[in-house]
Formats: C-alpha cells, sequence, structure tokens
C-alpha cells in the first residue's frame, strides 16, 4: 500500500493567498477528513491525484477584478465535485458561473451575525442566526443561475449561497476561524454530507496504513534515521522499528548543543524502552573545535549542518552500500507547504534553517522513507501518543538543528553551553511547574527558552560588585511558527525564575525579557 492510498477519502483545497489556507486544512482534518492543500495554480494532474471527493476554494487578499488576480481553474468546474467557496472563493464561483459582485458599501472584518435562510440545506445548520468571523472587501450582488441565498447579513446580501444538487456552496464568512461558532461542523458537513466521504481519518488508523507502506517500501532492506530526540524524528523512529524492527538502525549525534539532560534521555528512551538499534555519537570536542572563534549566525549554522550531515554519513557507510539502504526522514506536512512557498517566485530567505536529520545529498540511497510528510504537528503528536512515546518527547517544544550555539550569540565555548544549560532548565522547570510548557487553549508556551548575550553588566551580590552576563527570557505563543507573540508571562513566574538563575548559575548577573513579536523579530536570536 503507498502513502497516498494509506490517506483515505480526502478533500483537495486551493489555495487563493489566504492567511487561512493552513487552517482549513487542519479543521477539516481534526473533523476526521483527510484534506490537502495545493497552490491555486498547481497542475490538474497533480491535485486530481489525490482522487479528491470534493474542493475548498480558500480566501484570498485580491479581487476577483484585478488584473492577475488568480483564478479559478477550470478543472475544478469540469470535475463535477462539489465546492465549497470561502469568501475569495466564493467570489469566484460567483463570477465563473455569471453571477456578479463589487466593492461592499462597507467593508467587514472581524465578528458578524448571519441570518440563515431556509430552505435548509446538508452545508449549514438550523439555526435563525449565527455568529461567524468575516473578513472581505468585495462582496456578491447577483448569485449565478440555479444558486440560492442560504444567509444575508447587515453588510453582505448573499453572506451563504448554494446549489444543493450539484453540491456547489458559497460563504462568505470564514468556518475555519474559531470565532465562527459551528465552523467545524460546517467543513464536517461539506466533507461528510455534501462529498461523502468517510471521517476515518484518524491516528490509530493511519498508524496501521504507515507500518504497512514502510514494510512495502523497504522490503528486506536497511533503514537509518537521524534521531534528534524531537517528536518528529522519533514518531518516524517508533513507526519505522514496528514496520521493520531491527533493519532500522537510529543514529544520534550528540553535538553538545543539546538541552540539560537530553543526549540522556534520548538513549535511554530509544535504545533501553524502547528497544531501538541506536548508534550515539559523542561528537562533542569535533563540534567545539569546529566552532572555535565562529561568532557569525549563518556561519554557525551552515558549519553545524553540514558537520552534522557528514558524521551522518560516516556512520551509515558503516552500515553498507548506501545503494540498499533506505533513509528515513522527519519531514512533516508544513516543512513541505513551507519549502513550497520557498520555491515560488519573489519569497526571501531569512534563515539558513536546518534539520538535524538532513539529508546527506552526496550519497545515493536506495530511496527516502518521510511517513510524516502529510502530517500536521497535532496529528504527530496524536500518532506519538498512540504509539507510546513519552510525554516529554510527544510536547517536547521545537528546537532548532543548530540547537544552543545560535542561543549563545557570539562566540561558543564550553562554560557559556554549561551556563545557558543551567539557565534554560531552571526556566522550562519554572514553566513545567505551572503546565506551561505547552500552548493550549492560548494560555502557556510554544516555546520558551534562554538567550545567553556576550555582554557583561555591572550588579551586586552580597556586598560585592559583580560584572556577568545578562540572560534572555524569550516565551512566545504562536500556531505556525511563521508568526509569534511574545508570551504575556505571569509576573511570579518572572521574578521566581529571574531569582532562580542569578543565584544558581554562576557567570549570570542580570535577567531581561523579550517583549518583542516576530515580525520584527523572529523567535530565535540568530
Ligand atoms: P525563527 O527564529 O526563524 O524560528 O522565528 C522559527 C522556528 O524555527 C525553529 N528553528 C529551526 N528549526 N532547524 C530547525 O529545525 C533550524 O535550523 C532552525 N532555526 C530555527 C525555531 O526554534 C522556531 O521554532
Amino acid at each position: 500500500m503507498s502513502l497516498r492510498e494509506a490517506r483515505g477519502d480526502g478533500v483537495a483545497i486551493l489555495d487563493f493567498g489566504s492567511q487561512y489556507s493552513q487552517l482549513i486544512a487542519r479543521r477539516v482534518r481534526e473533523e476526521g477528513v483527510y484534506s490537502e492543500l495545493f497552490y491555486w495554480d498547481a497542475p490538474a494532474a497533480e491535485v486530481m491525484a489525490l482522487n479528491p471527493r470534493g474542493f475548498i476554494l480558500s480566501g484570498g487578499p485580491e479581487s476577483v477584478y484585478a488584473e492577475n488576480a488568480p483564478r479559478l481553474p477550470q478543472y475544478v468546474l469540469d470535475s463535477g465535485l462539489p465546492i465549497l467557496g470561502i469568501c475569495y472563493g466564493m467570489q469566484w464561483v460567483a463570477y465563473h458561473l455569471g453571477g456578479r459582485g463589487a466593492p461592499a458599501v462597507a467593508h467587514e472584518y472581524g465578528p458578524a451575525e448571519i441570518e440563515l435562510l431556509p430552505p435548509l440545506t446538508p452545508l449549514l445548520p438550523s439555526l435563525p442566526t449565527l455568529k461567524v468571523w468575516m473578513s472581505h472587501g468585495d462582496r456578491i450582488e447577483r448569485l449565478p443561475a440555479d444558486f440560492i441565498p442560504l444567509a444575508r447579513s447587515e453588510n453582505s446580501p448573499y453572506a451563504a449561497m448554494g446549489e444543493v444538487e450539484r453540491g456547489r456552496y458559497g460563504v462568505q464568512f470564514h468556518p475555519e476561524v474559531v470565532h465562527t461558532l459551528r465552523g467545524g461542523e460546517i467543513l464536517r458537513n461539506f466533507a461528510v454530507k455534501v462529498c461523502n466521504c468517510r471521517a476515518d481519518w484518524t491516528a490509530g488508523n493511519f498508524i496501521s496504513k504507515a507500518i504497512a507502506a514502510i514494510r512495502e517500501q523497504v522490503g528486506q532492506s536497511q533503514m537509518v534515521l537521524g534521531l534528534s530526540g524531537g517528536v518528529d524524528s522519533s514518531v518516524v523512529a517508533a513507526l519505522a522499528q514496528r514496520a521493520i524492527g531491527d533493519r532500522l538502525t537510529c543514529i544520534f549525534v550528540d553535538t553538545g548543543m543539546m538541552r540539560q539532560g537530553e543526549p540522556e534521555q534520548v538513549v535511554a528512551t530509544f535504545q533501553r524502552e524502547q528497544g531501538m538499534r541506536l548508534v550515539a555519537v559523542n561528537a562533542v570536542e569535533e563540534y567545539l573545535e569546529m566552532l572555535d572563534g565562529v561568532t557569525d549566525p549563518e556561519e554557525k549554522r551552515l558549519l553545524i549542518g553540514e558537520r552534522f550531515v557528514r558524521i551522518f554519513e560516516r556512520e551509515a557507510l558503516k552500515l553498507g552500500d548506501p545503494r540498499q539502504l533506505f533513509l528515513g526522514q522527519g519531514t512533516i506536512y508544513p516543512d513541505m507547504i513551507e519549502s513550497a512557498a520557498k520555491d515560488r517566485p519573489g519569497a526571501h530567505k531569512i534563515k539558513s534553517h536546518h534539520n538535524v536529520g538532513g539529508l546527506p545529498e552526496e550519497i545515493e540511497f536506495a530511496g527516502i522513507v518521510e511517513p510524516l510528510r502529510f502530517l500536521f504537528k497535532d496529528e504527530v503528536r496524536k500518532v506519538g501518543l498512540a504509539l507510546g512515546l513519552p510525554d516529554e518527547i510527544i510536547w517536547r517544544q521545537p528546537f532548532p538543528g543548530p540547537g544552543l550555539a545560535i542561543r549563545i550569540l557570539g562566540e561558543i565555548t564550553w562554560e557559556g553551553l554549561e551556563r545557558l544549560r543551567q539557565a534554560d532548565a531552571i526556566l522550562r522547570d519554572e514553566l513545567a511547574q505551572r503546565g506551561w510548557l505547552r500552548q493550549e487553549k492560548g494560555v502557556g508556551t510554544a516555546q520558551a527558552f534562554v538567550v545567553l548575550l556576550p555582554v557583561r553588566s555591572v550588579g551586586v551580590m552580597g556586598d560585592a560588585r559583580t560584572y556577568e552576563q545578562p540572560a534572555v527570557i524569550r516565551a512566545v505563543q504562536t500556531d505556525d511558527f511563521m508568526t509569534a507573540d511574545w508570551a504575556r508571562l505571569d509576573w511570579d513566574l518572572l521574578a521566581q525564575t529571574s531569582s532562580r538563575i542569578v543565584n544558581e548559575v554562576d557567570g549570570i548577573n542580570r535577567v531581561v525579557y523579550d517583549v518583542t513579536s516576530k515580525p520584527p523579530a523572529t523567535i530565535e536570536w540568530e
């Protein structure tokens, strides 16, 4: 069974540039139906290869009347499959089928109430009114033939429309945004009642299908996987071990740039508890030597990434002829979406990201095994939980490939690393005590860590003057790590953390809190 078959029934989402497009895909999947995101201009063959049972057209920033506005592709209409147009997507359905739109008298942004009109359709709930989230400039003034109005708001005479027989709908509001009450239900209605998808997209189902797919792909060969201790590579390891047992070898490289206790935890979890074949490489000296005197952030990133690949190659080659060897990767769906976005014209590079487990390009492997490449992070976590991985791994906050090296600004020394490890462990301990090492329903942190600055300031301890380094607390809330807001941490937590860091860690005499969002800052300092 291929991974594509492993996914089951699905809905294709065409992205017209809305900030909410990924959210549509996640919401549909939360309702138990597989969905995938494509650019509006993706080749028809690529989209239709999913064998979709329907299309959702996202919103977008343009007006359908603008020159060069992304267009609704003809194959979507020709397919005869159900369509749900959201906002800009709805405008296109109307425009294409002979309706008429115009700039709204007043733009509608934010919460609004719509009045639902009879008849009852499979799409919308049976209610007189509904609170929804609007965000649009244009509105529809005349419906295309065969469409009937399904809702109206103060500013939109046609806040929803439908051609029930052919399963074509449009909504001016955003059902994917949490502020639209019963939005999940509307998306589920579309997928299940209109498109006839089975709602059987669950972690448990995915696991058995993914294991079968790995078995089929790898056959009797061996597989090698770079394990970082993060949730993605850990879940790939657990799936692959269930699929091919001892024919999987995991390689863990201790770069010396990990957080406190992490190397020990990886070995304990995977080698001792899960009984995997794990090669743990101690490369601490090698990395320190390589980074001696290096202060430029990009240089650090590139050196660390390259060296990782070289060590990984060295260890992988010990397993035999690489052309007989499969390479496992913890690539997840947002990575795929992001790299596709980077390839689009006009994209800018901000930082050279690298994943531990990055791809050795020089070696020709038998194939790449990426069982998570269509999963969102929350789905990966559910799979990990169902596989019985420990909580510390499932809920581990993202940790960048270059590790603490990009959280010590300037030169990296062993002393600095140990100092940062201690301070960072204190922050995480304080957050963990309050359950804030994860972000749930707007509480807690999606990522929180300490950064060490290469300057010194004056302080006083006991009766003595100190002249030591400051530590920065960086804590953010974010859903997608593309934008982030600094976390409004509790004053008591900040006070307690600051006092513990200054008292317990030698060489730090001051703690500051980073109150910058992304953009304009990034989450990491380098
Ligand atoms: P920035 O600093 O760009 O970070 O706002 C966004 C997210 O990416 C993580 N990050 C990395 N992850 N390899 C990774 O796998 C890297 O080289 C890397 N650099 C940054 C960062 O921790 C944050 O979660």
